[in-house]
């Protein structure tokens, strides 16, 4: 019998191309995509930011006014469409005062604005409009992060005897349960939740609103992003709060490891490479070093050992740790190393101007640039992530790919995907580190460094290795589509019984 195929809701946040920070972007972009080339119909809706409306697709209006009821107010808005290949249209909800702004979810200087609670209740909220206004009737909702957690409190409420809303099964995406969008209780009244819904097992925390708390309460299913970091996350005291919450979803908590879009993380068809490689000719890869070099100021080199990371400077990635090790690293060791990233101001001044204290052996980039991590992804030879914690991380993922050795901390995703060195077989795909000290930082770089010299076969062992793993989605969409089944048949044995 062939297998049931989904009308699937997205709702998110981020979506490549559209509007990215970080990982979940890649995630909902790929994940959707491998889905509708699956045969399921997919739907994405994301917010209409300032960066999506200068963009040259073909964006149309799909609804050019809507009108959506909140708890003590009524917004309006615009619904903008855009029909992408392999059966994902993407809806863009279109409010000024809401979206229309420089940044995502803070200003210029790192500070959330005010109104997030309202403007991602809002989109939630939205997201079911368009489906009743846009007549579209979905199997499962798929939520993602602590911005769309309301959407399994509206389903219980407020649409629980609606004709068609009232049959679709949530399922949420924990990406980074650190961010659980936790607000005063002010702002209860306008998320229109209901008074059944702020109680302790679902939006109410300590006197406040905790939209993922409540997302966790009211979903059909839940998932974080690797096995290793569920088990994390649910054991005791772990979670950040939440692991007697998501300890009590029983078998209705997973963790599924993210995918790769290799249609955009291959070095043989990068568009963003000076040079293509592949498993069995990586010449293309010492071109591509060469141009990082040239791209970052650093000194050139072809027998040079080059460190690269990229990525949010946040506790969670533990770039503090590479700021204590790295002049010491510097003064031990002959490598390059080049940081892109962006966040805490102490942290970019600190790689800003590292490069003049160390001309021709550090680079970095302070800001966001897609062209630049793709380069740093293929010319270095080892890829650094000393994160505390990591739900799944990519960038570890695309580093295998392009045959650069992720050097990483043992935590969540990281361990489930890179397999640790081992020096008499030569076996493995990384470098790993338990201790999120400097003092480990140093020693694992200091491993890698002299692995990469005194023993070049080994590295060119890992790298072969690492190559050819395959992290791509379509083994994570049948665990998904697994996790929906689920997700509609727990969603079955609740409205049985809570049938009146
Ligand atoms: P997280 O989602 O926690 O930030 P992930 O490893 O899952 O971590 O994903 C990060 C994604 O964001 C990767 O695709 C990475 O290349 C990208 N990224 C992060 N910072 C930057 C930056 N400054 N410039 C370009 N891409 C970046
Ligand atoms: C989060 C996590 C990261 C994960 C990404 C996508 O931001 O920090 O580990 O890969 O989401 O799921």
């Amino acid at each position: 019998m062939p297998e049931k195929k989904y009308r699937i809701l997205f709702v998110s946040s981020e979506m490549a191309p559209y509007a990215k920070t970080g990982g979940l972007a890649d995630v909902v972009a790929g994940l959707s995509r491998c889905l509708g080339k699956r045969g399921h119909e997919v739907r994405v809706v994301l917010p209409f930011y300032r960066a999506i409306r200068d963009r040259t697709d073909s964006i149309e209006t799909f609804l050019p006014s809507m009108c959506v009821r909140m708890g003590d107010a009524e917004e309006w808005c615009a619904v903008r469409r855009v029909r992408t290949e392999h059966n994902v249209t993407v809806y863009f909800v279109d409010h000024d005062h809401f979206f229309n702004r420089p940044g995502l979810y803070h200003d210029g200087w790192m500070r959330d604005y005010d109104d997030n609670p309202r403007r991602f209740a809002f989109l939630s909220r939205a997201a079911l409009q368009i489906c009743m206004d846009g007549g579209f009737e979905p199997d499962l909702i798929h939520c993602n992060d602590w911005q769309t957690a309301l959407i399994p409190g509206y389903l219980r409420s407020w649409f629980w005897n609606h004709p068609f809303l009232g049959r679709a099964a949530s399922v949420l995406t924990i990406h980074n349960v650190a961010y659980q969008g936790k607000y005063p209780v002010g702002h209860y009244s306008y998320l229109g939740l209901g008074a059944e819904n702020f109680v302790p097992e679902r939006f109410e925390d300590h006197g406040g609103v905790n939209f993922l708390k409540g997302g966790v309460g009211c979903a059909d299913a839940v998932n974080t992003v690797s096995p290793g970091h569920a088990r994390e996350i649910t054991a005791p005291g772990q979670g950040f709060g939440l692991a007697p919450y998501l300890s009590n979803k029983n078998g209705r908590f997973r963790g599924i490891l993210n995918g790769v879009d290799y249609d955009l993380w291959e070095p043989s068809a990068d568009l963003f490479l000076p040079a293509p490689y592949n498993v069995e000719d990586r010449s293309g890869k010492t071109v591509c070093k060469r141009a990082l070099q040239e791209a970052f100021q650093l000194d050139p080199s072809d027998n040079v050992c080059v460190v690269g990371a990229i990525g949010r400077f946040v506790h969670q990635k533990g770039y503090d740790l590479i700021c204590e090790a790295i002049e010491p690293i510097l003064r031990d060791m002959a490598v390059q190393f080049v940081i892109l990233g962006s966040g805490s101001n102490g942290i970019e001044r600190f790689f800003g101007t590292l490069p003049a204290r160390y001309p021709g052996r550090v680079g970095s980039y302070i800001g966001y640039n897609d062209a630049r991590s793709h380069l740093i992804e293929a010319g270095c030879d080892f890829f650094l992530m000393p994160s505390r914690f990591e739900p799944c991380g990519l960038n570890q993922l695309y580093s295998l790919r392009y045959g650069t050795l992720p050097i990483v901390r043992a935590t969540g995703g990281l361990c489930d995907t890179v397999e640790q060195y081992d020096e008499q077989t030569g076996e493995g795909t990384g470098f790993m580190f338990d201790d999120p000290t400097p003092r480990a930082l140093y020693d694992t770089v200091g491993w890698a460094v002299s692995t990469y010299y005194d023993r070049p076969r080994h590295v060119e062992q890992l790298a072969a290795r690492a190559m050819r793993q395959d992290f791509s989605w379509e083994k994570s969409a049948v665990e998904y589509e697994d996790l929906y089944r689920l997700a509609l048949s727990a969603k079955a044995d609740y409205d049985r019984s809570h049938a009146v």
